[in-house]
């Protein structure tokens, strides 16, 4: 955990921006995967662990910002527990770890919350995302089920998007860490990848490399011969000569923090020319958009150039044809890569996107496109130093959206429907790195994981 006043800070600055009412927390719950006592691995809500700092199951917490009081709710131990779950502090010292002045049973934190609701105190609340907070809250607020989402709060939104997007010092190490280990999955995946090999037994490595790292994955592993799959989790395919394997994998360390990355490998050991010029693309891509990388540029911005430099790139092969420009304002480069140029990143690999996505990345100044592609980009309003965020572009050959597109012959202005026939069996190439937006640019966090051709063909001559 971070110094107790670190927690203390952001709760003051928090009760300062939303002025009046309840602040309610409810921490995360065990969730059962086959039966009650086995449970998924347990993942504390991050709004929680930035505010209260304690990764343990059962825990809420209220800030009653009228009265200036804070309370830490959990039930302490019983005998019963202890010999099945060991001995933990009680509710009351952890409230004290993280500089909490109060604290009570959940039986009290019901009491607390329906008397304020009967008697006209206004309870702020985030959007619940996981299923059984509609039910706990319901219980503790004492209203129906369907009145929950009546208590979410804009202000608390606000206030709580206002502190988590600006990373300060402690957590941009913290930040480091999570992509130091996630570079470590990439580098063991691209000395790994083999003919022969099946996807799952390089994903239990890579795995195993992000717990070794004191925390766990980000975001479950996609590594696939099937690139052009954006999200795709299958992992039973036998790696062949000549494939090209998509990883985009992260780790969050310890504290909870978010890597997330992707590199594309040749599964023999080197790009063919096809595979060569997709790929540099896709890395010109990248450079172009990392090189823009400031406070004040908006991200829509960063990903129009993106997404010009890849039309741009598809015109040199044949592939594109007339004004990249225009290609890139109109959606007509969504053919190749329908998703955004990148969200930011933090405590959640997708940060607060619980939130609400249009909240956290997009602003009165800068509206959500409605165009195919364009549409997909989580992040589009100005970049403030303090922000982290992925750059992540990418090409993709779906041959389904090939096939619908052509039959619609849709931007055939722009399109070569006669070329692309070529690259039906191609995949996908995807690069992402994370940066941190300061005064100046932007750093990497984490140390370089290799990226250029050379470098990757480098890593994988290595014994
Ligand atoms: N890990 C999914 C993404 O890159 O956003
Ligand atoms: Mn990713
Ligand atoms: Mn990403």
């Amino acid at each position: 955990m971070f110094d107790k006043e670190i927690y203390v800070s952001r709760r003051e600055a928090l009760k300062k921006s939303v002025g009046s009412g309840l602040l309610l927390f409810p921490g995360n719950n065990e969730s059962s995967i086959n039966y009650v006592d086995n449970a998924y691995y347990f993942r504390q809500d991050s709004t929680f662990l930035y505010f209260f700092g304690h990764s343990k199951p059962g825990l809420a917490a209220v800030i009653d910002v009228d009265n200036d009081e804070e309370i830490f709710y959990g039930d302490d131990l019983t005998i019963d527990d202890v010999i099945w779950t060991g001995p933990m502090p009680t509710v009351n010292e952890l409230a004290e770890e993280v500089g909490v002045g109060l604290s009570g049973s959940l039986s009290s934190l019901k009491n607390q919350l329906s008397k304020a609701i009967k008697s006209g105190r206004q309870v702020h609340l985030l959007p619940p995302y996981r299923p059984d907070h509609y039910i706990v809250l319901s219980g503790w607020m004492d209203v129906a089920v369907k009145e929950v989402d009546d208590y979410i709060s804009l202000k608390f939104i606000q206030g709580v998007l206002a502190l988590r997007s600006i990373k300060t010092d402690p957590e941009i190490a913290e930040m480091h860490l999570a992509a130091d280990i996630t570079g470590r999955m990439h580098t063991t995946a691209i000395k790994g990848a083999r003919p022969g090999m099946i996807e799952y037994e390089l994903t239990g490595k890579i795995t195993g490399v992000a717990m070794s790292g004191g925390g766990n994955l980000s975001f479950p592993v996609i590594l696939t011969v099937d690139g052009q799959t954006l999200h795709n989790h299958y992992h039973g395919n036998t790696m062949k000569e000549g494939d090209l394997l998509l990883v985009d994998c992260g780790a969050e360390n310890g504290m909870g923090y978010a890597g997330d990355m992707t590199r594309t490998i040749p599964v023999s050991g080197r790009f063919d020319q096809r595979q060569k010029e997709i790929y540099q693309i896709v890395l010109s891509a990248q450079e172009h958009a990392i090189s823009m990388l400031r406070p004040g540029i908006s991200y829509a911005e960063v990903n129009m150039l993106s997404l010009k430099t890849i039309a741009t790139g598809l015109n040199d092969l044949g592939l594109m044809k007339g004004d990249p420009e225009e290609a890139a304002r109109l959606g007509a480069v969504a053919l190749f890569m329908p998703h955004g140029v990148g969200h930011m990143i933090g405590l959640d690999v997708h940060d607060m996107e619980n939130l609400g996505e249009d909240l956290v990345g997009y602003d009165a100044s800068f509206k959500r496109s409605d165009i195919f592609g364009l549409r997909s980009l989580r992040l589009g309003k100005r970049l403030e130093a303090g922000f982290a965020v992925t750059v992540e572009p990418g090409v993709y050959f779906i041959p389904d959206l090939i096939n619908k597109w052509k039959s619609e012959q849709k931007f055939s202005a722009f399109i070569n429907y006669e070329q692309l026939k070529k690259y039906h069996d191609f995949g996908g190439v995807r690069i992402e790195d994370d940066y941190l937006i300061n005064a100046e640019g932007a750093t990497l966090l984490g140390k370089p994981v290799p990226k250029t051709i050379a470098e990757i063909e480098g890593l994988k001559q290595e014994k």
